[in-house]
């Protein structure tokens, strides 16, 4: 079984595990992933400074009273995981992981064995129904209560505005009052727009042509616009990095947060 995973192609959850340090990718995964650093040398740095925003941002939910988590894009449960941080905070925090990849889903399933307040399965966020209605996540949520979903470095992989508006209007609109929207977002704009078109244009066909999901950067404002009605919470969308910084935070990018080229935000709903 090991023997024909380590066969499969890149896929972006095992790229971003291998910039996370992890131990869950395979050769064609660090091969894609030497071809992006070789463009974009700050993309490991990158990656931690957004899974250490994800860290921030699940333990301000969580203190804040959060109980249900819904993470589209979910990668595998790594590294700080959502439901680690929450159930710390609260032992009886739900989580719901959700990605596209299928073998990240079983090795998610494999290290979530045993803990019965948590969940991954495999659906496209792209059909939300498939998600919203599927008995297991129905059985594990309850969305007549708040709930927080996360959708952190994943948007850019669906570069189709109408898909990627349009899907998570329908997740906003599935939700209770007093639910959260936490997203983060790769950028257009700031030090991204310092890459030069050709160099932008590579990256994108390492993902578009060795993974199953191209990947595009949108700007502030097109990054404000999935929240729609949303309240944000203090400090509003800023790059990643500039999030409720911790002081067990990654330091890159301290001199200067547009490097890390994610915008990050977290919205509550009226
Ligand atoms: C860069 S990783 C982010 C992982 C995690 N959310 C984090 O921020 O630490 C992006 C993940 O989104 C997943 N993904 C991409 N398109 C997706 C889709 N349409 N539906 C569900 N998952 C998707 C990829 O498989 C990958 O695991």
């Amino acid at each position: 079984m090991d023997t024909d995973r380590t066969k499969k192609p890149a896929t972006a959850a095992r790229i971003y595990d291998f910039f996370l340090d992890g131990l869950h990718n395979f050769p064609a995964d660090r091969e894609a992933a030497a071809q992006v650093v070789a463009m974009m040398p700050a993309a490991p740095a990158m990656a931690k400074a957004n899974r250490a925003f994800l860290r921030r941002g699940v333990r301000f939910l969580a203190d804040a009273g959060v109980r249900q988590f819904l993470d589209l894009g979910s990668g595998m449960p790594t590294q700080g995981p959502v439901h680690q941080i929450a159930q710390r905070i609260a032992p009886d925090s739900r989580v719901v992981y959700v990605d596209i990849d299928p073998i990240a889903v079983s090795e998610s399933q494999e290290l979530l064995a045993g803990n019965a307040r948590t969940l991954a399965i495999h659906a496209d966020m792209r059909k939300p129904r498939d998600i919203l209605d599927h008995p297991r996540v129905r059985k594990m949520l309850d969305f007549d209560q708040p709930v927080a979903v996360l959708l952190c470095a994943v948007l850019h992989f669906v570069p189709d505005d109408d898909v990627a508006y349009g899907l998570v209007d329908e997740f906003r609109g599935a939700l209770a009052p007093g639910s959260h929207i936490l997203l983060s977002h790769g950028a257009s704009e700031g030090a991204a727009a310092t890459v030069t078109s050709e160099e932008h244009d590579q990256v994108q066909q390492v993902y578009g042509q060795r993974t199953a999901t191209p990947a595009g950067g949108r700007t502030h404002d097109g990054v404000a616009r999935f929240f729609g009605d949303a309240e944000m919470v203090d400090p509003g969308i800023v790059w990643a990095p500039q999030w409720r910084p911790g002081p067990e935070d990654p330091k890159h990018f301290a001199d200067d947060p547009r490097l890390s080229c994610i915008w990050a935000g977290i919205g509550r709903l009226p």
